[in-house]
């Protein structure tokens, strides 16, 4: 019995020291990498990159192919901003993988075209899609890795937040709100606004901030000027309304990066087009826009100057003859409707009390519907990145099979028999465009 007990427990020693010997061995050379953070972009391969994953609270990786040009673009621009991310409050550090020469580990992190840019925040991944230009990319980084609401004790602290936060992210700053009320929509809008609770601020920041009560939950649009105020209920639907509608500002320049914000809203669009949205004139009327933007939540108001974007106008019949500022209600796709009597907003006249007969039509549903010509929303958005080439490929393609379909009814009889398994040949070029989207790509910028 005795020697059978020690033999067990000799046995289960044993076990343990192996699997303590097995847990070192996988583990001890990770620590055993040293890296250093001198704001340089390391270069990493197989075997020490899951020891940076682990070294790093905050790890950009460049994931690349040295044959890829768009790669070959990225590059300098990291090299750039490996310095300032560096020196951040939460430091980034940027490292790259030839992820065509370590393919296993490549598709064990799912890369599926180069460059794939993933940050590592304590070795979870979330693939950066943002802008890659130098100051674009500093400003998404540090959204990315901030703290999904930050808690702040005094004036000052507010006003760093908010200097830091600058000015491409809408800002939310609850006063005297609690942290667990909006934590989970710092979360959902991580990568797109920040969130914020103050605490004991002084009357300034009241004053600054347009709220006469708290809890309050601020808006705050630095770079349209715009802010706008809630005052509760702070919670369901009222409180997802006012953070969702507030991802826009009041009135949106239509332009492209609005228009990938406004693809994630789900209210129609008022839409109102000017000649040139920079002029005087233009600039009274978005005044009125905001305010009947205010006391209509439901519709997203936008505007867009025909000098600004020619392209996006015509498809809304916009020519010559036109009279402008024309007015719509945009469904965000492929309609539009016009309200009768109410097609447009003279500027000799009052356009505020204009705008409100055009707003009482489409209430009541005096509108005239309307498709829009040329590429839906959709497709502009597309073409944003890159549709026109798709088209392309895809003319050339079909080109190509007519040329090889004319090629082939000009031969000998002896095709002619094969009619039928042509149906077949035509599928297959489009079966071979179809897999190339599978297998690593050049991503755009
Ligand atoms: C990986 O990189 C490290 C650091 O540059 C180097 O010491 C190591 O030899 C490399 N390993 C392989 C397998 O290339």
């Amino acid at each position: 019995m005795a020697t059978k007990e020690r033999m067990t427990v000799a046995v289960k020693s044993l076990i343990i020291l192996f699997w303590a010997r097995a847990w070192s061995f996988d583990f001890r050379p990770a620590a055993a990498h040293q890296f250093t953070a001198d704001g340089t972009v390391i270069e990493l391969n197989d075997s020490n990159f899951d020891s940076a994953l682990s070294s790093f609270d905050h790890i950009l990786v460049d994931f690349y192919a040295p044959w890829c040009g768009h790669c070959k673009r990225l590059s300098p621009v990291l090299d750039a901003v490996a310095p300032l991310l560096a020196n951040l409050n939460q430091p980034i550090v940027i490292a790259k993988i030839d992820a065509d020469k370590y393919r296993k580990l490549a598709s064990k992190h799912e890369i599926d075209g180069f460059p794939t840019l993933k940050l590592f925040v304590h070795g979870i991944p979330i693939e950066y899609t943002g802008p890659r230009k130098p100051e674009l990319l500093i400003r998404f980084l540090k959204k990315y890795v901030a703290p999904d609401v930050s808690v702040l004790k005094s004036d000052s602290a507010l006003y760093n937040f908010v200097d830091e936060a600058g000015k491409h992210f809408p800002i939310f700053i609850g006063f005297g709100l609690d942290e667990s009320l909006i934590a989970e929509y710092g979360k959902r809008y991580k990568q797109k606004a920040w969130f914020a609770v103050a605490d004991d601020v002084s009357e300034e920041v009241m004053v600054a901030y347009d709220f006469d009560k708290t809890p309050a939950l601020v808006a705050i649009h630095p770079s349209y000027n715009e802010q706008s105020v809630f005052y509760g209920p702070f919670e369901g639907e009222f409180l997802e309304d006012f953070i969702r509608q507030n991802q826009l500002p009041l009135v949106v320049p239509i332009k492209s990066e609005t228009l990938k914000l406004l693809n994630n809203d789900e209210r129609k669009v008022v839409l109102t087009i000017v000649d040139d949205e920079l002029n005087e004139k233009s600039l009274k009327l978005i005044k009125i826009l905001r305010s009947a933007a205010t006391a209509n939540r439901d519709l997203v108001f936008a505007y867009v100057g025909v000098k600004q974007w020619e392209d996006f106008v015509d498809t809304f019949d916009v020519n010559k003859n036109t009279k402008l500022p024309k007015v719509l209600v945009w469904d965000r796709n492929d309609e539009y409707q016009l309200v009768e009597g109410s097609e447009s907003l003279d500027d000799f006249e009052d356009q505020r009390s204009q705008l409100s007969l055009f707003l009482e039509g489409f209430r009541e549903g005096r509108t005239i519907k309307k498709g829009i010509s040329g590429p839906s929303f959709v497709g502009f958005i597309n073409s944003l990145v890159g549709m026109k080439t798709v088209y392309l490929i895809v003319v050339l393609v079909a080109f190509l099979m007519v040329i090889q379909k004319l090629a082939k009814q000009g031969d000998e009889a002896r095709y002619r028999r094969e009619t039928q398994s042509e149906a077949q040949d035509v599928n297959a070029p489009s079966k071979s465009t179809d897999q190339r989207d599978y297998q690593p790509s050049d991503k755009e910028d």
